[in-house]
């Protein structure tokens, strides 16, 4: 085959890392200063529940802490004749879901007798949609007999299951977090029927966290909006059927020092690239990136619905990370280990449509997660293309995606490729070749492998495989790569006077290493250009 022909070039899949296999010997699950843990460790078994710790829940109601449904300082205005008293939200709560759902309109006002101050304005119309005209009669049946009050069951669990308060992963601070699946199933339960405190305004003291409350799903009748509802009740049908026994870790990273790129030796590492499959298809047992928004998940409460949208509803537990997640600064990821994926699709963005309940078959750890590492990492949205190549954007770039592979203390020999694709090159406007190019150094940097999914661009394959293999064949080091990308940076593109550069990058790569007298005088094309 020629590489025309071909749907993969440079590496073969197979020579790649993937976890379980190149994994090192986990330590014991413990308990730590930077990890709060919110199991019993020492009852943790292969196959069995996980057990909430501590027996009995603990309130706290404090700026390091997720204000909980079920909290007893969480109070209602109550109007009465004589002026105004309070009422426990948690006791409104438990009445309203109990009162059982005829159909959505009973949803509906069920969610808004503990959501009062929003009753003009939320919308329930893609709900109502979705039970009366998309769905079987025998599905709507299931929907309101069985799942809703196994959801609502779920919910009200809440004090006998997240006992012990959830830590805010707070900016600047580098903290894990590992809860039982089932956990999660019951925070997204009570996300669903919107409960959790202080979450509804902009305004408010979560005002530089993503939203929580599911009510953005409900609300105005796009297609969009009726797949995602279906994903997402795949999942709580699932969850409420069978308990799924295992844990995921949240981990917040920050990038507190970030290699001096100008002077790094080293060289590239291998690559895969690919025109067919997906991350989350083939990328299984590698590093795989969420192409995120510093609010992690993005628009999957609204509108939203690319590449980290999906990936969070068909691996819904990934939402939960919004109930915690501050919002990401340049140097700061948030790695997720050991989600499990619920459902099939088909399609993108307009044309996703859900297809099926997924059965994951990933194989767990020591600590009970799915060997399934995703990692969020935020692009910067470029409203003109020429902007991404300052060379300050360049290196925000770098760093994040840095941020996101390097792991501490890690032996390479121990790290699964990366598997990722054109990060920041859809919704926020980048360019492939250079963020392909500015993947591929931070994973040499971080000592990963990459596996890159070009999403059926066959073309973009082959540019990035010739340029990977130029690169590796004339042992062009990061270092030197950084220099060009900052010489294109200063001669292509700072005084370009259209929207789009004269002269490609990769060209300008091409010839300024092939040409023998750039290495040493940098300056000489400055000054003939
Ligand atoms: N596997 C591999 N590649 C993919 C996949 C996949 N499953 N899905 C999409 N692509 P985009 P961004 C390719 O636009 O530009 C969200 O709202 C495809 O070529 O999702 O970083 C976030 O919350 C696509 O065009 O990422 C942020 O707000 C490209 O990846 C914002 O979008 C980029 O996908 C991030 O936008």
């Amino acid at each position: 085959l020629r590489n025309m022909d071909k749907s993969w070039l440079g590496t073969s899949v197979d020579e790649l890392n993937r976890m379980p296999q190149c994994a090192p010997p986990l330590t014991h699950l413990k308990v730590a200063h930077n990890h709060t843990v919110t199991v019993r460790t020492d009852l943790l078994r292969e196959g069995e529940l996980p057990v909430s710790y501590p027996t009995k829940f603990k309130d706290a109601w404090d700026d390091v802490s997720v204000k909980m449904p079920c909290s007893e300082k969480n109070l209602f205005p109550m109007e009465t004749e004589d002026g105004g008293g309070v009422q426990s939200r948690w006791e409104l709560i438990q009445t309203a879901l109990h009162g059982g759902f005829k159909s959505c309109l009973d949803v509906r006002d069920a969610i808004l007798r503990y959501n009062t101050a929003h009753a003009k304005k939320w919308d329930f119309t893609a709900l109502n949609l979705l039970c009366t005209e998309c769905l079987e009669l025998c599905e709507v049946q299931h929907l309101f007999e069985v799942v809703l009050p196994a959801m609502v069951d779920l919910a009200l669990s809440a004090p006998r299951l997240c006992t012990m308060p959830i830590p805010l992963l707070k900016s600047r601070v580098n903290h894990s977090l590992t809860l039982s699946q089932e956990q999660i199933a019951c925070l997204l339960a009570n996300a669903f029927f919107c409960t959790f405190p202080r979450r509804n305004s902009r305004k408010s003291e979560y005002c530089n966290y993503p939203e929580i409350n599911f009510n953005r799903l409900f609300e105005g009748s796009s297609l969009r909006k009726i797949e995602k509802l279906k994903t997402l009740l795949c999942y709580f049908r699932r969850v409420t059927k069978t308990k799924p026994k295992g844990l995921v870790t949240f981990t917040r990273q920050t990038l507190n020092n970030p290699p001096t790129w100008e002077s790094s030796q080293t060289q590239l590492t291998r690559l895969h690239i690919t025109c067919e499959g997906t991350i989350e298809d083939d990328g299984y047992g590698m590093l795989q990136v969420d192409f995120a928004n510093r609010f992690v998940g993005g628009g999957v409460t609204g509108h939203g619905l690319v590449q980290e949208e999906i990936r969070f509803i068909i691996n819904p537990e990934l939402i939960v990370s919004r109930l915690f997640t501050e919002a990401l600064e340049s140097n700061e990821c948030l790695i997720i280990t050991g989600t499990e994926r619920y459902s099939k699709y088909s399609g993108y963005a307009e044309s996703y449509e859900w297809k099926e309940s997924y059965m994951d078959e990933t194989p767990r750890d020591d600590w009970q997660r799915r060997c399934t590492e995703i990692v969020a990492i935020d692009a910067v949205k470029y409203r003109h293309f020429l902007e991404q190549f300052l060379p300050e954007k360049m290196a925000r770039e770098l760093n994040k995606a840095y941020c996101g592979f390097y792991r501490n203390n890690a032996n390479r020999k121990h790290l699964s490729a990366v598997a990722t694709g054109n990060w920041g090159c859809g919704a926020f406007g980048g360019d492939t070749r250079l963020k392909a190019l500015i993947q591929l150094m931070a994973a040499a940097e971080a000592g990963r492998d990459v596996a890159y999914f070009t999403f059926g661009d066959a073309q973009l394959m082959r540019d990035v495989h010739e340029m990977h293999s130029f690169l590796t064949e004339r042992q062009v080091t990061v270092g030197r790569l950084y220099t060009l990308l900052n010489q294109y940076s200063s001669l292509v593109c700072k005084n370009c006077r259209t929207t789009r550069p004269d002269v490609s990058l990769y060209s300008f790569i091409y010839e300024r290493v092939s040409s023998p007298v750039t290495p040493d005088a940098p300056d000489h094309a400055k000054d003939s250009g």
